[in-house]
C-alpha cells in the first residue's frame, strides 16, 4: 500500500482526541538523502551550515509543510538509524504524548541510546516504556518520594535562593558581574541532594564538586548532540571527535563513582523504602542518582539561566509589575506560602511564558506503535508502524496559528480565563500544562516542583530587588551563558 493512501479496513486513529478533520491525506514530503551521505548532509547541516532552528524553518518552507521527513543527528555511526518524520506545529506534536501511539524505550536521547555502564548497567526508568513493568515501579515510586516531600519544597528553595542572590550580590561588588551559570548549577545540585538526602552535599563524599561531577557525567552521554562551537576548532574536527563514535564511560567512571556512593550513603531512608517495593537496592540508587543528576540537575541547568534571561531581557516594566504583584500578595498572605504562590498570575503566567518559548528539554522522540494518521494545520499524514517519530517543541509551542506574536516574550500571555485556555500548548513536561504525570505516562515527574521552583525564584528575586540587568552569552550545549551585570536594591 502507497504511503499516501489511507489503510484498507478501519481508518488509522487520528494523532489527538478532536474528530478527525477534513483535511486532504497527503504523502508525507521530505526525503532522507543517499544512504550514509544525507544522514551525514543533514548532520553537518543542523550543526554547522544552518544550526538548530534554521535547519527546521528551511525544511518546512522547502517542504511546504510541518511535517516532514528528514534524519536527525547524530547520525553515523552513533545512530543506528537516524530516519525521523518530525512533527512541527502545535496540532501534530502531541503525538509524542500519546502511549498508544508512540513507544518511548530508548528514546530520550533520540535516535541513539548511550551505554548502560553510565547507569549501572540499568535502563533508567526515563529510557523504559511505560509498558515495561520496570517504568511503573519506578515511575510510581519516584511521584510517591516527590509528594511526601512537599513541605520540604519551599523552605530548602528560599533558603538556597537566599545563598545563591547573596552570592551574586558578593561577585557583583568585587568583580562587576556575576557568572549565574556556575552559581546555578552548585544552587542546583544542593537542592536536589537536599530534597532526597536530607543534609547538603558537601557534608558528604561529594564534597562542594557535585555539580561539576553530574556536568561531566552527563556531558559524555549526550555531546553526540550538541556543538560547543569552539572558535579555533574546525568543523570537521569537532564533528569527528563529537558526533562519530559514542564517549565510552571509564573516563567519568570515577566521577560517577563519587555521586553514586554520595546518594548510596545518604538516601538510604529512600533506598531502604525502595527495598520494600522489591527493588534491588543498587538498582533503585543507580535510578535515584539518574533523577537527581540528570531528569532534575540537568533540567534545572537549562531552565533556571533561561528564565532569568528572558525575565531580565523582558525590562524593567515588568519588572515593576511582578514587584507590585509579589510584594502586594506576599504582605497580604503573611509570606511565601502555596496559597500565596497561586494568587500570583503575572508570576505563573511569566514561568509559563519562559517554558513556552524556550523550553529546556527541546526534543522529543517516539516510536511509532501502530499505523495512524496525523494532521498538522493543513493537511493530514500516514505514518507507519515502526517509523520514528521526532519533534523539535520551540517550532511546536511558537507556532503562530496558536500562539500570537509567537516569537516575543509576553508575560501576561496565560493570565485570565482566555490566557489559561493556551496552556495545553505548553509542552515542556513532555505533556500538556493542563496534564498530570503518571505512571502511564512519560510526563516529568518533576512537573509541579519546576513551576514551583521558578515561581519562588522570581518571587525571592522581586522581593529583593526592583530591577536587574544582564549580558546573554552565546548557547552553550543546551543552555544559555547568562551573566548578571546587576541588581537593584528594593
Ligand atoms: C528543572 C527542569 C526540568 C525539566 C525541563 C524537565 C523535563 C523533563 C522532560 C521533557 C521529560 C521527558 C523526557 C522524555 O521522555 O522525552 C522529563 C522526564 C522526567 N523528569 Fe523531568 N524535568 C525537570 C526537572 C525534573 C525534576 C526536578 C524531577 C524530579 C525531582 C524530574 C523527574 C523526571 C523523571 C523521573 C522523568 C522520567 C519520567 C518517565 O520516565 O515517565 N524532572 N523531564
Amino acid at each position: 500500500m502507497s504511503s499516501s493512501q489511507p489503510s484498507s479496513s478501519s481508518p488509522p486513529p487520528t494523532s489527538d482526541d478532536s474528530p478527525p478533520p477534513n483535511l486532504p491525506l497527503k504523502k508525507i514530503p521530505g526525503n532522507y538523502g543517499l544512504p550514509f551521505l544525507g544522514a551525514l548532509k543533514d548532520r553537518y547541516d543542523y550543526f554547522y551550515n544552518q544550526g538548530r532552528d534554521e535547519f527546521f524553518h528551511s525544511r518546512i518552507q522547502k517542504n511546504n509543510s510541518t511535517i516532514f521527513r528528514t534524519n536527525m543527528p547524530p547520525g553515523p555511526f552513533i545512530s543506528h538509524d537516524s530516519k525521523v518524520i518530525a512533527v512541527l506545529d502545535a496540532v501534530s506534536f502531541p503525538v509524542l504524548f500519546d502511549m498508544t501511539k508512540v513507544e518511548k524505550k530508548n528514546v530520550l536521547d533520540g535516535t541513539f541510546f548511550p551505554s548502560t555502564a553510565f547507569t549501572g548497567g540499568y535502563r533508567a526508568c526515563a529510557y523504559l516504556d511505560p509498558s515495561e513493568p520496570n517504568h511503573t515501579v519506578f515511575k510510581r515510586f519516584f511521584l510517591s518520594l516527590l509528594a511526601a516531600r512537599y513541605h520540604k519544597f519551599i523552605p530548602i528553595l528560599q533558603n538556597s535562593l537566599a545563598n545563591l542572590f547573596s552570592t551574586i550580590e558578593d561577585e557583583i561588588s568585587t568583580k562587576e558581574k556575576a557568572d549565574f551559570n556556575a552559581l546555578s548549577d552548585d544552587m542546583s545540585f544542593s537542592i536536589v541532594f537536599d530534597l532526597f538526602c536530607d543534609r547538603d552535599p558537601s557534608d558528604t563524599k561529594i564534597g562542594s564538586d557535585g555539580s561539576k561531577l553530574v556536568t561531566t557525567w552527563l556531558f559524555f552521554q549526550l555531546a553526540p548532540l550538541f556543538s560547543l562551537g569552539l572558535k579555533f576548532v574546525p568543523n570537521f574536527l569537532e564533528d569527528f571527535f563529537l558526533h562519530t563514535i559514542p564517549f565510552p564511560f571509564f573516563p567519568v567512571k570515577s566521577a560517577y563513582n563519587k555521586l553514586y556512593d554520595g546518594f548510596y550513603t545518604s538516601a538510604s531512608k529512600i533506598l531502604d523504602e525502595a527495598e520494600t517495593l522489591g527493588i534491588k537496592r543498587d538498582e533503585a540508587c543507580h535510578n535515584l542518582v539518574f533523577m537527581a543528576g540528570f531528569n532534575a540537575y540537568g533540567g534545572m541547568k537549562v531552565l533556571f539561566p533561561t528564565l532569568i534571561k528572558w525575565v531580565a531581557s523582558a525590562g524593567e516594566s515588568l519588572h515593576r509589575q511582578l514587584v507590585n504583584e509579589i510584594r502586594t500578595v506576599v504582605k497580604s498572605e503573611g509570606g511565601i506560602t502555596y496559597p500565596a504562590l497561586e494568587k500570583m498570575s503575572l508570576v505563573k503566567s511569566v514561568v509559563y511564558e519562559a517554558l513556552r518559548i524556550e523550553p529546556p528539554v527541546p526534543f522529543q522522540y517516539g516510536k511509532a506503535k501502530v499505523d495512524m494518521v496525523v494532521h498538522s494545520h493543513d493537511a493530514a499524514f500516514e505514518i507507519k508502524k515502526g517509523e520514528m517519530i521526532f519533534g523539535y517543541q520551540p517550532l511546536a509551542t511558537k507556532d503562530g496559528r496558536v500562539f500570537e506574536r509567537p516569537e516575543e516574550f509576553v508575560g501576561d500571555r496565560f493570565v485570565g480565563e482566555e490566557g489559561e485556555k493556551l496552556l495545553k500548548y505548553v509542552y515542556w513536561s513532555n505533556g500538556r500544562e493542563i496534564d498530570d504525570p503518571t505512571a502511564e505516562n512519560k510526563q516529568c515527574a518533576g512537573k509541579d516542583l519546576v513551576v514551583l521552583m521558578s515561581r519562588v525564584m522570581l518571587v525571592e528575586l522581586f522581593l529583593r530587588y526592583d530591577t536587574l540587568t544582564v549580558e546573554v552569552g552565546k548557547q552553550v550545549g543546551a543552555g544559555t551563558s547568562l551573566t548578571i551585570k546587576s541588581l537593584t536594591k528594593a
